[in-house]
């Protein structure tokens, strides 16, 4: 078996509608790591859907518990983990998971991510609004230079998962991506 390079988590962020649930879920099986999906794992842990936890309690609620879930990774053997798009903007999030962690932007376009969620059955509750193309702008904006701050980036707005995944195992191998 290869030796995995990265002691620490490996992070996929982006936009909803990035593939970071699909490419994280490939690439811990090719490294033979666990994989989490922070939605899945909140649902699981409240008995809760993520758009439910918005309607009930707030997205500042639903952030506090992406921020507590990090923490708690913090101390967690190596996985592939993959937050939802808004993780970044929980302030201290990045810092608490690398070092020995290693955060990568896989990054679309806002018109792109928007195409790709019109084909997904997931409800994103940001996205439940009159326009949705302006709000998907709207959080590009304000989160892009969040997601700027990974160790690598990742264009994968006209790359089919399977390359896309190859990629990300490759930057996961290489420590002259600055992911080692
Ligand atoms: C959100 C993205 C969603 C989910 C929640 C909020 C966001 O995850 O965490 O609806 O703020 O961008 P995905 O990026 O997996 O869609």
């Amino acid at each position: 078996m290869r030796e995995f390079q990265i002691d620490g988590h490996l992070v996929l962020v982006g936009l909803p509608g990035a593939g970071k649930s699909t490419v994280g879920r490939a690439v811990a099986k090719v490294l033979r790591r666990p994989f989490l999906d922070f939605d899945s794992e909140i649902e699981r842990r409240t008995g809760q859907s993520v758009p439910r936890i918005f309607a009930e309690h707030g997205e500042g609620a639903f952030r506090a518990m992406e921020t507590a879930l990090s923490r708690e990774l913090a101390a967690a053997p190596p996985m592939v983990l993959a937050p939802g798009g808004g993780w970044v903007t929980n302030p201290g999030v990045m810092a608490l998971l690398r070092p020995p962690g290693r955060i990568i932007h896989l990054r679309l376009s806002p018109a792109a991510a928007l195409k790709r969620l019109t084909r997904s059955r997931v409800v994103r509750p940001l996205l439940q609004r009159a326009d949705p193309a302006a709000t998907m702008e709207a959080l590009w904006a304000a989160r892009a230079h969040l997601y700027q701050q990974a160790d690598a980036e990742l264009d994968v707005e006209d790359v089919d998962s399977q390359r896309v995944i190859d990629a990300v195992v490759a930057l996961a191998h290489d420590r002259t991506a600055g992911l080692g």
